[in-house]
């Protein structure tokens, strides 16, 4: 039976007990986040660069300042497709290798390398944290049953990074589980956010994206909204135990609902 809505969770940010931190690369693009943040003061807003560990230490001490140094949850969510050679499958790189190590190095870096640093800066409060939990916001692409499944042939680079850094994240949990620490990566879902409107605008990319999911789930209508993929999210990362420490799963928690 579906939980009633006052079993489900709340965002975190509700409580004013809570201290929640948006780790953030520009103000100029923070419009909403900022709003919230002025109404609700236990948001902290931090600006930092994940591709810089130095700055990331600053975030992280900025942090500690707040919270007397720890943190429970941290969850890894930034996250980009590029460049534009996304678009292409892998035989089309035949000839353009410098492409294809573009393509490959951008989202290793952006997706995969920051988020390395991004853990290590903030493992020492991880650490003193109650949870102990360490969360990275994954990709259906990042799955090899739903690549083979879907016929999804692109995407190269941002697919393999997420494959990475899901394998990075199982480390990290096989590291840590003698302390305590959890991790997990998770697919949130498809859901309605500026990256994925930015691709399903276009009728016949939203098509073609219809057709491929239908393979794995023949009811999926389109995206779901950023509420119900959060407040899904927000569940299975306070379900999370060591039993599931190290696995990739959905936003509905488990291995194949990926919708
Ligand atoms: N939406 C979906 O259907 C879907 C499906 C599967 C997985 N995901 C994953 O969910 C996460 C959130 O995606 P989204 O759909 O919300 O995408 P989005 O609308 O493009 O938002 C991505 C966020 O990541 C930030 N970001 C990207 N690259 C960054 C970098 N190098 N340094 C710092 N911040 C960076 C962006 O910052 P700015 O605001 O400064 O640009 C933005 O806030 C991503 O990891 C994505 O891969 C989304």
């Amino acid at each position: 039976m579906p939980a009633a809505d006052t079993d489900r969770p709340r965002p975190k940010s509700v409580d004013p007990k809570n201290k929640v931190f948006a780790l953030i690369r520009s103000r100029a693009t923070a419009g909403p986040l900022e709003e919230l943040a002025a109404k609700r003061k236990n948001i902290h807003i931090v600006v930092t660069d994940m591709s810089n560990p130095r700055k990331l230490d600053e975030a992280a001490a900025e942090v500690a300042k707040v919270t007397g140094g720890s943190l429970d949850v941290l969850i890894l969510n930034a996250g980009s497709a590029g460049p534009e050679t996304s678009t292409l499958p892998p035989s089309a790189f035949h000839g353009r290798e410098d492409a294809l190590e573009n393509e490959i190095h951008e989202n290793i870096k952006n997706n995969l390398l920051s988020n390395i640093y991004l853990v290590n800066c903030f493992l020492g409060l991880v650490r003193n944290g109650v949870e102990k939990k360490i969360v990275f916001v994954s990709s259906q692409c990042g799955d090899v049953e739903f690549t083979r499944v879907t016929g999804l042939a692109t995407l190269l680079g941002y697919s393999v990074s997420k494959a990475g850094m899901n394998v990075i994240t199982t480390k990290f949990g096989a590291e840590l589980a003698q302390e305590g620490i959890k991790t997990l990566s998770m697919s949130p879902g498809w859901v309605n956010t500026d990256a994925a409107k930015a691709v399903t605008g276009d009728p016949e990319i939203r098509k073609f994206m219809l057709n491929a999911f239908h393979k794995i789930d023949p009811t999926v209508e389109g995206p779901i909204s950023v509420d119900e993929s959060v407040t899904d999210q927000l569940q299975v990362i306070q379900n999370l135990t060591e039993a599931d420490s190290g696995k990739f799963l959905t936003h509905h928690g488990n291995h194949d609902e990926w919708f």
